[in-house]
């Protein structure tokens, strides 16, 4: 199993790197690339960790040689927030380094698993979508915006606030990937019991938790650690897919279309990537009210991702 990680020098980068080359199975390769030229370093660097994954690095303005033969292919690239910023800030230089990038992919390993981590997800991935079928390789099955970290930090605050085991909490998160949009469904969190007044402090805590990384790092960038475990944890689980087993995470894929053409929901992971999207289950009014509210902005930064790449 190969995975490459594109924008490898990154904060997430590199904290992703180290964390695949513990936990990747025994004989992957992890391909590093960045445009950054210390990203060969990175990959010797990590190379001396004894694992069994092998590691190489690539730098420079082409991907191509870092994506050969991948069959994960995982997108950090870009510029992150600063304070004061929102996320669809970043579009107008993220949503060029993605359309590259996906190009090449298109080219090189048009069969692979791509997760796209970079800003803004909710339009990044429909610009991934728009280029691949341009391409004619566009496999809805084979492309995720990686959502993990709201449902880690979810799992986080919910089992902080009720007393739960955080090893044992899930927390299904829905919809997409920024404010009103990213959706936690508390009603559905085995052994919780709420109180009314908990529901909206803690929904509202869950879609700001982006900016409260930023603000707390005061200009030096938004999430990258906590980032890196969740890409982590969302890689495993296409890896341990392709290889047949069983495992099930929330991502951002295109699905039937019902409330809105990409949308984040619970996902049974196998052999060709998407193997059956599950569905979101029973929501309680408020939950319902917050999916309603959210879909036009949803709809929205989908439909700016479409057009950037068919105006
Ligand atoms: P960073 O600035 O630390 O790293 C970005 C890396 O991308 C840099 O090393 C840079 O050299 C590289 N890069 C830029 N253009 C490139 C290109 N064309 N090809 C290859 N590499 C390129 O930023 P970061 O903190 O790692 O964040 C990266 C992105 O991830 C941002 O857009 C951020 O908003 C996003 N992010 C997403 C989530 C999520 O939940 N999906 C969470 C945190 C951050
Ligand atoms: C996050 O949720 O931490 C990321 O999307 C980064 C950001 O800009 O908030």
């Amino acid at each position: 199993m190969k995975v490459a990680v594109l924008g490898a020098a990154g904060g997430i980068g590199q904290a992703l790197a180290l964390l695949l080359k513990l936990q990747l199975p025994a004989g992957s390769e992890l391909s590093l690339y960045d445009i950054a030229p210390v990203t060969p370093g990175v990959a010797v660097d990590i190379s001396h960790i004894p694992t069994a994954v092998k590691v190489e690095g690539f730098a420079g303005e082409d991907p191509t040689p870092a994506l050969k033969g991948a069959d994960v292919v995982l997108i950090s690239a870009g510029v992150a927030r600063k304070p004061g910023m929102d996320r669809s800030d970043l579009f107008n230089i993220n949503a060029g380094i993605v359309r590259n990038l996906i190009e090449k992919v298109a080219v090189t390993c048009p069969k692979a698993c791509i997760g796209i981590i970079t800003n803004p997800v909710n339009t990044t991935v429909a610009i991934a979508a728009e280029v691949l079928k341009k391409a004619g390789v566009y496999d809805k099955r084979k492309l995720f915006g990686v959502t993990t970290l709201d449902v880690v930090r979810s799992e986080t605050f919910v089992a902080e606030l009720k007393g739960l085991n955080v090893y044992r909490t899930t927390v299904p998160v829905i919809g997409g990937h920024s404010g009103v949009t990213i959706l936690p469904l508390l009603s559905q969190v085995p052994y919780a019991e709420w109180k009314e007044e908990e529901i909206e402090p803690l929904t509202k805590r869950i879609q700001n938790a982006g900016t409260e990384v930023v603000n707390a790092k005061a200009g030096g960038g938004s999430a990258t650690l906590s980032m890196a475990q969740a890409a982590a944890r969302f890689a495993n689980a296409v890896v341990r897919g392709l290889q047949g087993e069983t495992v099930i995470e929330c991502s951002y894929v295109e699905g039937d279309g019902k409330y809105a053409r990409f949308f984040a929901q619970p996902i049974r992971f196998g052999k060709e990537g998407v193997e059956e999207i599950l569905p979101i289950g029973k929501l309680s009014a408020f939950e319902q009210q917050a999916l309603d509210a959210m879909l036009p902005t949803l709809r929205a930064d989908i439909e700016l991702g479409e057009k950037f790449v068919n105006p």
